[in-house]
């Protein structure tokens, strides 16, 4: 299931009803696509976005970028593909993953429009969380929402997250400095590294 490559990671993990893969640089216009059909629907809840997201050429830089933060085990960004593997109906990215003394990182997702609703985030983050912390041995993973964003503290606290706190003009979000309570999940079954 998880192997790797000259090229960068591969790793494609399946829930009940997706697959769940590691971006590589062929996914350009799979994701141009997402961003394109959900840009409206996005806005409230994402940084503001250059159009360079709607256009494969603008991912084909992204790409470039991502691949090489999983090369050096700094990021990981996956795609929430139907069984056929054609379509992207949502992300879940896991960044800035520090070690140290620390193991932990931050995990950022949404799902397209016409797919919420039905429990698809929760299908994808309950296996996707699992692979972070048993393959990546992640002992801290971080996620942010804003007040007003009910969905997203729901399926948060589905998961087993726990809030930690609320900071003022946290994230840049639509163009405005928005607060944010503060989750995370930490794994009492954590191992070092291999
Ligand atoms: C946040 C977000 C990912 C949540 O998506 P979601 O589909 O509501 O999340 P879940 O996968 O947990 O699904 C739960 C919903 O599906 C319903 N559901 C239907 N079938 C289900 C099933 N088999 N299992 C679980 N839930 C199911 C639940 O009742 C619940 O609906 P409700 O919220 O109306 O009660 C989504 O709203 C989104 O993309 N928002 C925009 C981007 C965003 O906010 N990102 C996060 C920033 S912090």
């Amino acid at each position: 299931m998880f192997g790797y490559h000259s090229a960068g990671p591969k790793v494609r993990l399946t829930s009940d009803r997706m697959v769940l893969r590691l971006v590589y640089e062929r996914d350009a216009h799979r994701l141009a696509e997402y961003y394109a059909e959900n840009r409206e629907f996005l806005k409230p809840w994402e940084p503001v976005r250059d159009e360079s997201h709607c256009y494969p050429s603008g991912w084909q830089a992204r790409l470039g970028l991502i691949n090489e933060m999983q090369k050096q085990g700094v990021a990981y960004y996956f795609m929430l593909l139907d069984p056929e593997e054609n379509h992207v109906r949502g992300v879940v990215n896991f960044s800035h993953l520090l070690r140290g003394s620390f193991h932990a990182c931050y995990v950022g997702y949404s799902l397209g429009e016409k797919w919420q609703g039905q429990g698809l985030m929760y299908e994808a983050l309950q296996s996707l969380i699992r692979y972070m912390q048993r393959q990546q041995r992640v002992h801290r993973i971080m996620a942010n929402y804003m007040p007003h964003n009910h969905r997203s503290g729901k399926l948060l606290e589905r998961l087993g997250f726990e809030r930690e706190g609320y900071a003022k003009d946290y994230l840049m979000i639509d163009g405005k400095w928005q607060d944010h309570v503060l989750m995370a999940l930490t794994d009492p079954q954590w191992l070092p590294p291999r």
